[in-house]
């Protein structure tokens, strides 16, 4: 962000969450866990609770902001990879980096994030490249630490240079955005064509793409349809933007969908055991991964 919009605003306004899991959570209260027993009723949150507006701050600044032209800067500045070169495992240690406003007894490190992800999918025996991409799905969230701001990391990502889906949460804030009122992007194909496939539509930036953008010539096609998708909600929760969407893109959405309920469902409070699954790791990182990772 440029100095002179750090210096016209205060961190609150330009970063509303006291952490990125804040959007998680918002998330996972959205999309519940089937088949949980309800919580009881004073466990949820209330409407009149700050957290709240924290969430809808947030989104406001996502939807006015992210738009056709500040996509493609993005794209031009991070998707070169000059900005750092680190071994993997130093890579993990980098995104640790990003602390918690909120309580850090109950927070976990971004790391165990990862590891519980990557170890519910290997728990249900799915192929060791999906327990990768468990591994290594919110590593873009190191944007962060270069200075974006949390709504260039994080929330709901959605197509931009068409018109945008109701179902995206907080749909009322798009007509802040420039875009919303531009005849070239508000109609519902805006610059696509019908049926040219997720591949050839720009996403609003966020950890997703660049993640995608860094595990790409490594795994699978399936596991970085994970990574590119995982926070595209409006898609695989919704069933939107069906106009866009391609055959290889049909086939690829269960997979997308497999993918969710890992990132959503197994946050816990017990660190998973390290000393215990270092080599597997290790292992695991090394068969797939170069030694270096470029931010
Ligand atoms: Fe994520
Ligand atoms: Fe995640």
């Amino acid at each position: 962000m440029p100095a002179s919009v750090k210096e016209q605003f205060t961190e609150k306004e330009i970063n509303p969450l006291a952490s990125l899991d804040e959007w998680e959570d918002a998330v996972l209260e959205r999309y519940p866990e089937p088949d949980t027993p309800a919580k009881p009723k004073d466990e949820y949150r209330n409407y009149d609770d700050p957290s709240r507006d924290t969430i809808r701050e947030f989104y406001r600044l996502n939807h006015t902001h992210q738009t056709f032209d500040f996509v493609q800067e993005k794209r031009a500045e991070y998707l070169k990879f000059d900005k750092k070169q680190m071994p993997v495992w130093e890579a993990f240690n980098f995104l640790n980096q990003l602390v918690d406003d909120s309580d850090p007894d109950t927070d976990l490190d971004q790391f165990q994030h990862l590891l519980q992800t990557s170890e519910a999918i290997r728990a249900d025996g799915h192929p060791d490249w999906m327990v990768l991409t468990g591994l290594m799905h919110d590593m873009g969230k190191v944007l962060c630490l270069f200075g974006e701001p949390q709504w260039a990391v994080v929330g709901d990502t959605f197509p931009v240079g068409c018109s945008y889906s109701d179902k995206i949460v907080y749909p009322e804030y798009f007509k802040n955005n420039p875009d919303y009122n531009k005849p070239e992007f508000n109609t519902s194909l805006g610059v696509y064509k019908q049926g040219c496939g997720l591949r050839n539509v720009d996403m609003s930036w966020g950890h997703d793409e660049y993640v995608y953008q860094m595990m790409k010539d490594h795994i699978p096609e399936e596991g970085l349809y994970m990574l590119r998708y995982h926070s595209f909600y409006a898609w695989h929760r919704e069933g939107e933007y069906s106009y866009l969407l391609d055959d290889h893109d049909h086939k690829m959405l269960k997979w997308v969908t497999l993918f969710n309920p890992y990132d959503l469902y197994s946050k816990n409070p017990t660190p998973p055991d390290w000393k215990q699954l270092k080599g597997y790791y290790e292992d695991l990182v090394a068969k797939y991964l170069p030694e270096t990772i470029k931010f």
